[in-house]
């Protein structure tokens, strides 16, 4: 699994399942790479990209639970760090012929905090 993950969710809700989530700020995840959060008992990546959009897709991999927001991306696609299976950012279907990766929508609002909804 991947060490360190940062947050859990600074909603402090207890909220668990669908709704909107606040995950901190956009600054907290380097420009062209992903941070795993835990999220209403799932793990998420989210990834920021070079032109400065998000994306999020579950944060363990299909194929053997790599660490997804350990993953490197090119602009549309990441690449699972253990095996090298690759993942669509828009759509989490896979591009080498493992499972998908589920995904979600993702925004910054107008205080630039990470928000991402849970179906
Ligand atoms: S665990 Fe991700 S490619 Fe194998």
């Amino acid at each position: 699994m991947s060490a360190g993950l940062p947050g859990g969710g600074l909603d402090g809700s207890g909220l668990s399942g669908g709704g909107l989530h606040v995950l901190g700020p956009v600054d907290q995840i380097p420009v062209g790479e992903g941070r795993a959060y835990g999220v209403g008992g799932e793990q998420i990546a989210v990834f920021r990209l070079r032109d400065g959009s998000l994306r999020a897709v579950s944060a363990v991999c299909p194929h053997k639970g790599g660490p997804i927001a350990d993953g490197t991306i090119d602009g549309s696609v990441v690449m699972c760090p253990l095996h090298q299976h690759a993942f669509e950012l828009q759509t989490g279907c896979s591009t080498t012929g493992t499972g998908p990766l589920r995904s979600y929508p993702v925004f910054a609002d107008e205080s630039q905090n990470v928000v991402v909804l849970l179906p």
